[in-house]
């Protein structure tokens, strides 16, 4: 028998992204700006890629101060050869971009569907087409798609949204299986409601849907499935995030972390 192995290295050791670059996309606001920042903080050279150039530039003057630098990159995810374009180069990619519409399956339009796959799903699959190769040949990489616990359960009347993220999750898992041999993990991050532009767009619609008013939307239908009682912040998402992209996590792949405070466990 083997004498067992020490571990290799201190499990407390912080996040030191010095020398890596990062691919943020969706990062003028939300749950992508933190996700900019903290990469950035622990020493990234992070591509901010967004439509939104306002937002991109007061992520640009966020991060002003921190260790790393943001890049912005002014990119609509719907132009998918564009997107694999962006992606060449870079040691890690958080696939974050996303968008949502509250509908019945009658009512919701067809082309809002194909709008929110080709931005939440297909845009990750040439983001991550991009990126590969030159993972693979330095033999590191770290991919994180954002998820949601809308990737491991449904809700009413966000048909294009439950679809998308489920197929993220197919897209992560089969990524961390092609990837492992060559230094590369795939994994899936999933928060419940985060305090975002995403989620105060949502209330009016919700409300709509539900035949509720607005007021009651956070606790009735939000908050409904959830143990711990509030929304959770984009900064808590972004620290998942880094923790998937450090040295902690080089045996954590083809999984889903889930930030959902209880709602999977019912
Ligand atoms: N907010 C939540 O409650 C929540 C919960 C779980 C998962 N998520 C996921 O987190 C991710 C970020 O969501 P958020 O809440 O920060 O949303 P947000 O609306 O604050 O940010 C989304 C960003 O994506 C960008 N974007 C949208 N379409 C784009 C396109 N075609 N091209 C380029 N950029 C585009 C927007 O401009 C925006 O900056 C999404 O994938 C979302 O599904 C959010």
């Amino acid at each position: 028998m083997t004498a067992p192995r020490a571990l290799p290295a201190p499990h407390a050791t912080p996040l030191d992204l010095g020398g890596r670059t990062a691919l943020v996309t969706g990062a003028a606001g939300g749950i992508g700006r933190a996700c900019a920042l903290r990469l950035a903080a622990a020493g990234a050279e992070v591509r901010a890629v967004d439509r939104d150039a306002a937002g991109l530039e007061t992520l640009v003057d966020a991060a002003s101060d921190l260790e790393g630098a943001v890049e912005p990159h002014v990119l609509d995810l719907t132009d998918l050869d564009a997107a694999e374009l962006a992606a060449a180069g870079t040691d890690v990619l958080v696939n974050n971009a996303g968008l949502q519409l509250v509908r019945p399956i009658e009512e919701f339009p067809p082309d809002v569907f194909h709008t929110v796959l080709t931005v939440m799903l297909e845009a990750p699959f040439r983001l991550i087409r991009g990126a590969l190769p030159h993972m693979y040949g330095q033999g590191w990489g770290r991919i994180v798609n954002v998820s949601s616990v809308h990737g491991l359960r449904a809700s009413a009347y966000k048909s294009a949204y439950v679809a998308a993220k489920h197929g993220l999750e197919g897209l992560s898992k089969t990524t961390a299986l092609e990837g492992a041999p060559h230094g590369v993990t795939s994994n899936c991050v999933n928060p419940a409601y985060v305090r975002t532009p995403l989620v105060e767009k949502q209330i009016a619609d919700q409300a709509r849907a539900h035949g509720i008013p607005e007021e009651r939307v956070l606790s009735e239908v939000m908050l409904r499935d959830s143990a711990v009682r509030r929304l959770i912040e984009p900064e808590e998402v972004a620290e998942a995030v880094a923790y998937l992209c450090g040295p902690q996590a080089s045996f954590v792949t083809g999984t889903s972390l889930v930030l959902d405070g209880g709602w999977t466990a019912h």
